[in-house]
C-alpha cells in the first residue's frame, strides 16, 4: 500500500460538474484496479484532517487522473490546488469490480460522482452498454473523455437538454425490453436513491450486479467502522469489504 506525497501534474475543469486532477505515483498506478479508491489528504496542513476517499478514474502509465465534484470544504480545497503543489495519497483501497463477466452482457449504470469508476472499467474491460444519468447538458463530459471506452454510450438528463429525457433508469428499462435477463451483468455507482433503483430493477427480473456504495468515509482501512453496511452476513466496513458489493450480497 502506497502512503506518500505526490505532486499535482493538472488540476482543471473539465465540464460544469467535474474538476480532473492529475499527478504521478509509478506503485500506486501499478496496482490500481477500476472500483479501487485512494484517500487524499487534501492539506497537508492536516485541516481539514480526515482524508477524502476519491475513485480511480484512469491510469495512464504512472500517472493518476482523479475526476471529483466540488461538494464541501475538502473538494473546495483541492479544486485550488495549483501545479506543483503537494498531496498526501493512500492507496489502493477496497475491492473494485468483477472485471471477467462469462457469458453475459455487461451494462454499466452511472450518475453523478458514480461515473468515474465506471469509465475506468469500462477502458479496462469490454461493455456492451454504458448510461450515464446527469442533471444537464452541463454535466455531461466532453467526447474527449469518454473516447476510451470499449461499448455503446447512452446519456440521459433529467431536463431533455441531452440524450433521453428522464432518470438513467428510463433508459436502462427500455434496454431491458430488448434483453433477455439471464445474459445480462449490471454493474452501477451513482447517487443512492439512483442505484437503489437499479438494483430494485435488476431484483425484479433476476439480474446479477455489482454496486459501489459511497458511504462517507473517515479512515479508509477498516479501524474506524464509519462506513459499515449491512451485508447478509453481518455489518461490513464498505472501506475494506467494499466499495463494491455483489446485488446478492446486500440487505
Ligand atoms: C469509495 C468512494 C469513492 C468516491 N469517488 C469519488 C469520485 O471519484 N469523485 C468524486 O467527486 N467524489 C467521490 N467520492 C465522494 C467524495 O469522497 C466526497 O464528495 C468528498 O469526500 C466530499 O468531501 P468535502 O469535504 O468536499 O465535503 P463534505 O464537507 O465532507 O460534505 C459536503 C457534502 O457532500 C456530501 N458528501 C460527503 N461525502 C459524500 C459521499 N461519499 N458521497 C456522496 N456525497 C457525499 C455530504 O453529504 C455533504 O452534503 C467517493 C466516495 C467514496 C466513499
Ligand atoms: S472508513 Fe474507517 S472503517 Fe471504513
Amino acid at each position: 500500500m502506497v502512503n506518500q506525497f505526490v505532486t499535482v501534474l493538472e488540476n482543471r475543469k473539465v465540464n460544469g460538474q467535474f474538476y480532473k486532477l492529475i499527478f504521478r505515483c509509478r506503485a500506486l498506478a501499478k496496482h490500481a484496479k477500476p472500483g479501487q479508491f485512494v484517500n487524499l489528504l487534501v492539506n497537508v496542513s492536516y485541516d481539514p484532517f480526515l482524508r477524502r476517499p476519491f475513485s480511480f478514474y484512469r491510469t495512464i502509465g504512472d500517472r493518476i487522473e482523479i475526476l471529483y465534484e466540488v461538494l464541501g470544504r475538502g473538494t473546495a480545497l483541492l479544486a485550488n490546488k495549483k501545479k506543483g503543489e503537494a498531496l498526501k495519497v493512500m492507496g489502493p483501497l477496497g475491492r473494485g469490480f468483477k472485471r471477467i463477466v462469462k457469458n453475459k452482457k455487461r451494462i454499466l449504470v452511472g450518475g453523478g460522482i458514480g461515473v468515474p469508476p465506471l469509465v475506468f472499467l469500462g477502458e479496462r474491460t469490454v461493455v456492451d452498454y454504458f448510461l450515464i444519468g446527469a442533471k444537464s447538458y452541463k454535466e455531461v463530459l466532453p467526447a474527449k473523455e469518454l473516447s476510451r471506452v470499449h461499448g455503446k454510450i447512452l446519456y440521459s438528463t433529467n431536463d431533455g437538454s441531452y440524450g433521453a429525457k428522464g432518470y438513467v433508469t428510463g433508459l436502462l428499462e427500455q434496454l431491458l425490453r430488448k434483453e433477455s435477463p439471464q445474459s445480462l451483468f449490471i454493474q452501477t455507482c451513482g447517487p443512492r436513491p439512483m442505484v437503489q433503483a437499479v438494483m430494485e430493477i435488476a431484483r425484479q427480473r433476476g439480474i446479477e450486479g455489482e454496486v459501489s456504495l459511497d458511504e462517507t468515509m473517515a479512515c479508509g482501512v477498516g479501524a474506524c467502522l464509519g462506513c459499515v453496511v449491512e451485508t447478509r452476513e453481518g455489518w461490513v466496513p464498505s472501506c475494506t469489504h467494499g466499495p463494491v458489493f455483489a446485488f446478492k450480497e446486500l440487505r
